[in-house]
């Protein structure tokens, strides 16, 4: 069995399989081996254009719906309430799936009242749509802002997280209010794999520095959800939980931060590309 996070009642299985960018027969395909594999996790979005392929890929694994994990996301121009549910509904019809487990805002969209897609994004759980919900990329002070405005609990933030991006604060603020974190893009699109500290101490335990890097963040009980298109290193990415790594060690990999570290970055920007 996979280990989990929990918050507020969810489990959300600490890996999973990031599914941006991939299409089309890979990505049926490339879902369905990971759930042969052991994976228990699928992370999608409305915005990649796979929710069909996703759904397809679960159908096809044999595994049974409710042993899998499935999170999508709402891109931001769909949250004005009624396009949110619209949007929510649109998403279960692509996955063919009655409900997902997990139910994201993608983006904070500044232009509508966070107050309004939050109410809605509650009757949606309430109406039995989606499981869970939560948010993703939402900074420490939309956090506070968002679990006080929710009438349901706000069950994970999904945010960019690697050795070489400090998201202290925003980790600290989501178990502040006994929130997950999900790190997405946690090999740093690939750049884990060309450092030489999480090289060398993955040579200790005879492991990857991909491996460790994915690690470091589950040790931590951060949920991961690297993507791949290769078979080969699904298995990789899944053989992280039978090595534990020393809190020297820990301490070093968490020192690999620097300030150009974020890979993903425009929210905020003042000109939301989603407009
Ligand atoms: N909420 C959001 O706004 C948001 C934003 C970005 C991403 N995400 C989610 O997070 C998922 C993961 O993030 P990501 O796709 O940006 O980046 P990532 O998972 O950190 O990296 C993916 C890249 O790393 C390569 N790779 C995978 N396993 C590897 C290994 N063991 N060794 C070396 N290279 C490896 C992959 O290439 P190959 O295919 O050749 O293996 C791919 O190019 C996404 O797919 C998506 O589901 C969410």
């Amino acid at each position: 069995m996979v280990p989990a996070v929990e918050a507020h009642g969810a489990h959300i299985p600490l890996i999973g399989l990031g599914t941006w960018d991939l299409r089309g027969r890979v990505c049926a395909r490339i879902v369905e081996q990971a759930l042969r594999l052991g994976y228990r996790h699928i992370d999608t979005a409305e915005m990649y254009d796979n929710e069909r392929e996703v759904g397809e890929g679960l159908r096809s694994s044999g595994i049974k719906r409710d042993e899998v994990f499935v999170t999508t996301k709402i891109w931001p121009s769909h949250f004005a309430p009624r396009e949110l549910e619209r949007a929510a509904k649109d998403s279960l019809m692509r996955l063919r799936l009655s409900e997902v487990d997990l139910l994201l805002l993608h983006w904070p969209n500044p232009r509508i009242p966070l107050s309004e897609t939050l109410g809605a994004l509650c009757k949606i759980k309430q109406a039995g749509l989606a499981r869970h919900i939560g948010v993703s990329n939402f900074t420490v002070a939309l956090i506070d802002e968002a679990v006080a405005l929710a009438s349901e609990p706000l069950v994970c933030n999904q945010i960019e997280l690697h050795p070489f991006l400090d998201q202290t604060k925003v980790v600290a603020a989501c178990r502040a209010h006994s929130m997950a974190v999900v790190a997405y893009s946690p090999i740093a699109r690939g750049n884990a794999k060309n450092d030489a500290v999480l090289a060398r101490v993955g040579k200790v335990y005879g492991k990857t520095a991909a491996q460790v890097c994915l690690r470091w963040l589950t040790q931590q009980q951060i949920a991961v959800i690297p993507r791949t298109s290769r078979v080969e290193r699904l298995l990789e990415n899944f053989s992280i939980f039978d090595f534990e790594l020393s809190p020297v060690e820990m301490a070093e990999i968490g020192a690999l931060a620097r300030g150009d570290g974020r890979l993903v970055d425009y929210a905020f920007s003042g000109t939301p590309k989603w407009d």
